[in-house]
């Protein structure tokens, strides 16, 4: 039985819809096991902007790097909002995950049997999918590199004696493919033993470069199958043959765009957890930021309808790997699981015979069903 602080950042759109119900099961693993968490609620995104000044204050950042962990809902979008203020609502993420050296984002993929007809794709392509995408988090187009430098300004529109341009930077080094590899690698050795290295070595001076790093990586596992993979036929592969991955490791925005591809084998965006991880060490574990893959999803906000499952399954990824509670995790996970299977689906998920719930109501009985294992 364990005190832990944990800083909450509900953000926009269904972020605060999703991450309530986070935050319930989080208390119902705290009735079930006795443990106590105190959140620390802040703003962050459209709301930070307008009350504080920016997407996220300094004294929200300093909270989190005291916490044991980090919940984030989503951030971004809001109808009207676009063009309003010069900061940018997800400039929040980059500070979070830059300013506490983020690097590595998991996002596991493994659907669930009873929602494999969730998925366009024919459910015996999807079943037995269980594969992990390790995302570099602080590197690349995100964090673009201007020569002279510009304070803040990573990339930039400008005008110059031809017009106006706008650049985008790529830059890796060999330290930052390094440690991302050795991550996959780690990862792997606890899974099904298989790391895919994706990018695209064809065209890219940096992904040369990250494929020369891992394969000097790979040759430190050799207990661990490997493979690079360019990303656009991974794209590809990853819908045609899903169940072939084990652990896929790639750059920033290739690991963005892919793991939306990916949220599709599981049925729904509302079903992708993620966790950003760095070097922090807590005394719990490691400081982590826990967040669903997908946005703010302005077309569906304050409707009841977004799917909690995301921000859940990251409270159950904040649970194992900030505060070491792998019996609690996993019963997040079973109860997720068991609500899904007795049928109860949001309308992301609904299909004929299921029970269609809204946001809260899903939260309510994966809470009910995880005290109820007990
Ligand atoms: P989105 O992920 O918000 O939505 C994409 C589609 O998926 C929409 O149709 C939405 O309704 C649906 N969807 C997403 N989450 C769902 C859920 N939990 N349940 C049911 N359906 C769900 O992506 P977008 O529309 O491209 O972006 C909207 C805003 O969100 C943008 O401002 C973007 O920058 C921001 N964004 C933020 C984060 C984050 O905070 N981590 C992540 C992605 C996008
Ligand atoms: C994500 C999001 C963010 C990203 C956006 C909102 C900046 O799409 O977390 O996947 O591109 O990293
Ligand atoms: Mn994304």
């Amino acid at each position: 039985m364990g005190n832990y602080t944990i800083t909450v950042l509900a953000g926009d759109g269904i972020g605060p819809e999703v991450t309530d119900q986070a935050v319930r099961v989080l208390d119902a693993v705290a009735k079930r096991f006795g443990h106590t968490f105190t959140y620390h609620k802040r703003l962050v995104g459209v709301a930070a902007i307008e009350a504080e000044g920016d997407s996220i204050s300094e004294a929200t950042l300093e909270l989190c790097q005291k916490s044991d962990a980090i919940l984030f809902g989503a951030v971004g979008g809001l109808p009207n909002y676009d063009g309003r203020f010069k900061v940018k609502p997800e400039e929040a993420l980059f500070k979070l995950r830059k300013g506490l050296q983020f690097f590595a984002n998991l996002r596991p993929v493994k659907p669930l049997d009873s929602l494999l007809n969730a998925s366009p794709l024919k459910a015996e392509i999807v079943k037995g999918t269980d594969l992990l995408v390790v995302r570099e988090l602080t590197g690349g187009l995100y964090y673009g590199h201007l020569e002279p430098p510009v304070p803040g300004k990573p990339s930039a529109i400008r005008r110059t004696e031809h017009g106006t341009d706008a650049i985008d930077t790529l830059l890796y080094t060999e330290a930052e493919i390094e440690r991302i590899l050795r991550i996959a690698f780690d990862a792997a050795r606890d899974r099904k033993k298989k790391v895919t290295s994706v990018d695209k070595a064809n065209v890219l001076s940096s992904s040369v470069l990250w494929r020369q790093v891992a394969d000097r990586v790979a040759a430190d596992y050799p207990d661990i199958a490997f493979e690079h993979i360019l990303v656009d036929a991974c794209a590809m592969h990853l819908i045609r043959r899903p169940s072939n991955f084990d652990v896929i490791v790639t750059e920033n925005l290739f690991g963005d765009i892919l793991t939306d591809e990916a949220s599709v084998l599981a049925g729904s965006m509302g079903m992708l957890p993620s966790a950003s991880l760095g070097s922090h060490k807590t005394v719990h574990g490691r400081l982590g930021l826990y967040e669903p893959i997908h946005g703010s999803a302005p077309d569906i906000t304050g409707q009841g309808k977004a799917n909690p499952i995301a921000a859940i399954l990251s409270a159950a990824m904040l649970l194992q790997y900030s505060l070491g509670l792998k019996d609690e995790a996993s019963a997040v996970e079973a109860a997720v699981a068991q609500t899904i299977e007795a049928g109860y689906r949001t309308e992301d998920l609904a299909s004929t015979g299921a029970r269609t719930v809204n946001t809260e109501e899903m939260g309510q009985k994966i809470a009910t069903t995880l005290v109820a294992q007990a």
